[in-house]
């Protein structure tokens, strides 16, 4: 049965700590897991939780207690996972565009490091030489994702150092005895296709014979998740048939047995969130109705800036007549969460819950037109706990100097 939190619990825990308010269920974040690893089961594969997704820092041991690893965008996420206790050796820091200072700390910390550019590739050369493993992050050229802000792989990304620049990479690589551990890709985020996975692979198997110390096959996250009914997510088992297929080919034809990482974040965490917000005024004008809720794109940015579909009911007036409505939020800017949309009847004071809030909600929200960001709710063993407090006012001058 998927885990999924009712409308009543949702408006209850509403009531109790306000709004707006991120939930998070634990035990959907724990059945998505296990879906990977089951569906991988029969294949050697190690999951590294993308924590760009959501690093509140509960998520992060909740999430290690299930024996998954975690994959890090900064230092400071590096510095979070250490934090929520994972152990050096399951942390894995993909780089990109970052300051050499930050790949040394992530060495003195001890953690696998993927270096997505030449010139830090030969910077750790210079510096560490052969003394310290490291991987390198690829752009395979493949075009793949829900929509081209999200897609990182492709001919014109930044993302990675671009497989056709191999003897350069090679050259680097030679020249100071690097050690290299791991390939990595990540070509993008709401990926269905499962080609593309394969298609990545073929990439990497075409260059793997020049990196005779290689361990392990990394090829990053990017698995769809279902947002509406009716929705498909990547076919986990396919998936993993398909991958099993093509390592075991290669370890058939060429004698060598990779490991195979992935990173997932949004399919660990999307579909564990929910945003719940009031509504503040109605306003009907000529062609339209709007509902106009206390929150906007400072607390959930994806609608506008992806386009990103989140489904939204009135847990309040659940079995009210479906009307269409724009819902839009208090910033002080165009910020429609969605439009025309069918809703049961919705009044000032209700309470409306978007779903698929998990991954990318929270941790891309910000305080714009000094609005506080919103409070954080663990629901766990059917207990609910905050586990952030809502911004005050205080928070909002915290780091400011006043000077004049
Ligand atoms: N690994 C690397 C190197 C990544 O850059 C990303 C996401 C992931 C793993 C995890 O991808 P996921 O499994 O979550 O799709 N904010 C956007 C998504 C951007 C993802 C950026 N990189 C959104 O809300 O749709």
């Amino acid at each position: 049965m998927p885990e999924k939190l009712s409308q009543e619990q949702l408006l209850e825990i509403a009531k109790e700590f306000g709004t707006p308010v991120y939930v998070y269920h634990a035990e959907k974040i724990k059945e998505q897991y296990e879906k990977l690893t089951e569906s991988f089961k029969n294949t050697n594969t190690v999951f590294f939780y993308a924590c760009k997704a959501l690093t509140n820092i509960n998520i992060l041991k909740y999430i290690r207690s299930l024996g998954c690893n975690v994959d890090c965008s900064s230092i400071n996420e590096v510095r979070l996972a250490l934090h929520a206790g994972f152990s050096p050796g399951n942390i894995l820091y993909t780089s990109n565009g970052i300051a050499f200072d930050e790949i040394e700390e992530a060495k003195e910390l001890g953690v696998i490091i993927n270096i997505d550019s030449l010139s830090n590739l030969k910077k750790f050369g210079q510096k560490f030489g052969h003394s310290y493993p490291v991987g390198i992050r690829l752009r395979p050229n493949i075009m793949a994702g829900g929509n081209l802000k999200i897609s990182t792989g492709h001919d014109k990304s930044k993302f990675g150092i671009p497989v056709e620049q191999i003897d350069e990479i090679l050259a680097v690589v030679n020249k100071y005895n690097l050690h290299i551990k791991d390939l990595h890709i990540h070509t993008g985020s709401e990926i269905k296709d499962v080609d593309v996975f394969l298609r990545g692979i073929e990439v990497l198997f075409q260059i793997v014979p020049h990196f005779p110390d290689l361990e392990f096959i990394d090829l990053g996250g990017g698995f769809k998740v279902p947002y509406i009914e009716g929705d498909s997510e990547t076919n986990m088992p396919l998936l993993a048939e398909k991958v099993k297929e093509d390592f075991d080919r290669h370890a058939e034809t060429k004698g060598k047995n990779f490991q195979i990482w992935f990173e997932p974040g949004k399919f660990i965490v999307s579909e564990c969130g929910y945003l719940i917000s009031q509504v503040n005024v109605m306003k009907e004008t000529g062609n339209t109705v709007f509902a106009g809720i206390n929150s906007g794109f400072n607390h959930l940015i994806r609608p506008m800036f992806y386009d990103a579909y989140h489904r939204i009911e009135n847990i309040s007036n659940p079995g009210g007549a479906e009307k269409i409505y724009t819902i839009t939020g208090n910033i002080c800017e165009t910020d429609t969460f969605a439009s025309d949309r069918k809703v049961a009847e919705i009044r000032e004071g209700d309470y409306l819950v978007f779903y698929n809030a998990g991954a990318y909600g929270f941790e891309m929200s910000s305080n714009f037109n000094s609005r506080y960001k919103p409070a954080e709710v663990l629901v766990k063993d059917g207990k609910a706990q905050l586990i952030r407090r809502r911004d005050v006012f205080e928070d909002l001058l915290k780091n400011q100097l006043e000077i004049i």
